[in-house]
């Protein structure tokens, strides 16, 4: 009688201790780990940064390390490749895409900013390289109003693909702006009912939202803003109970950086677990551990897109500064 061991390929062995396997490779590729905070908690923990979108640009626009690691979506690792095309960027999956991103297909939104010739296009990160090409500045959820306000009044706009937030800008800005009818599969879950019963349940707890939530959401929150401002603003606040409208993994921070504070993530409107970005959880730590140790997935695009992709990003530094 035979017997077949199927053993696996030394390159996809996984050690023991994660942890110390990534902090090792981490040292060996002289490389940097950037995570977003709807990375899973033991992600978020083993990154040397963790942020929002403008913070993570900016420090991979920084970073003195040859090979960045990122932790996050596909856009926010291609944003990394446009801003250091000489570095090595890896991601753990390179499945791990945006239903935001993906409502913004580019030969639509070429036919779309065709149709509106003079107006500047600000498009939000969530996007491709292809839309960023496309776009005259870019904008996170934390320098939008900011950088809306810096264009002349009589400069029509285009603001793209998040609907969402750029209700939200028109809202704060008072200029008004086409939008593209894209959205977040994840913020759109929240239920504006089910956050108008939980706040009946804990009248004690102030409920603060992410801008790409809908309008209906929005508007029971007392504070909005990017992941950043969300987690320093629960650090800040006088109140002792929040009721989070985004992402949950955002409350791995929360709890770390004000554990004595209770937080209640938002629910969604079936009782499912559809909050939780199905994109971002591709990533794990052991994928993490294997893209480093292989060197691969990586992020690679064409040099023309790039360059162009480049342009808008910049601008937006340079205006978020
Ligand atoms: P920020 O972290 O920039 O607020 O963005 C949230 C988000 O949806 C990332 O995909
Ligand atoms: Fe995209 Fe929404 Fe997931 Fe952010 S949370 S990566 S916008 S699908």
């Amino acid at each position: 009688m035979f017997t077949t061991t199927f053993s696996k390929p030394a390159t996809d062995r996984i050690p023991h201790d994660l942890f110390t396997a990534i902090s090792d490779l981490k040292q060996e590729l002289n490389a940097v780990i950037l995570a977003h905070y709807y990375q899973d908690a033991d992600i978020q923990d083993i990154a040397d940064y963790i942020g929002d979108s403008l913070g993570l640009s900016r420090k991979a626009a920084n970073t003195d390390a040859e090979v960045i690691v990122f932790a996050g979506v596909h856009f926010m690792a291609e944003t990394a490749k446009i801003l250091n095309p000489d570095k090595l960027v890896l991601l753990p999956d390179l499945n791990a895409g945006c239903s935001l991103a993906d409502s913004c297909p580019p030969d639509k939104f070429a036919e779309f900013k065709a149709a509106h010739p003079d107006h500047l296009v600000i498009s939000y990160i969530n996007c491709t390289a292809e839309i960023k090409a496309l776009s005259d500045i870019i904008c996170t959820s934390s320098n939008a109003v900011q950088i809306v306000r810096q264009i002349p009044a009589d400069q029509p706009i285009i603001f793209a693909p998040d609907r969402n937030l750029g209700k939200y800008v028109i809202e704060q800005t008072g200029r008004d702006m086409v939008l593209w009818d894209g959205s977040c599969m994840v913020h759109e879950t929240f239920s504006e009912k089910k956050m108008v019963q939980l706040k009946m349940e804990h009248p004690e707890a102030e409920a603060i939202a992410h801008p790409e939530c809908e309008p209906s959401v929005l508007r029971h929150a007392s504070y909005i803003g990017s992941t950043t401002a969300l987690l320093n603003y629960v650090q800040q606040s006088q109140s002792q109970s929040f009721i989070v409208a985004t992402e949950p993994g955002i409350l791995h921070q929360m709890q770390k950086s004000a554990p004595d504070k209770i937080y209640i993530p938002a629910p969604p409107l079936n009782n499912c677990a559809c909050n939780e970005c199905p994109h971002m959880r591709l990533n794990t730590l052991e994928k993490l551990y294997l893209c480093m140790k292989n060197r691969t997935p990586e992020i690679t695009l064409p040099e023309a897109t790039r360059i162009a992709a480049l342009k808008p990003i910049q601008r937006m530094l340079e205006m978020s500064a």
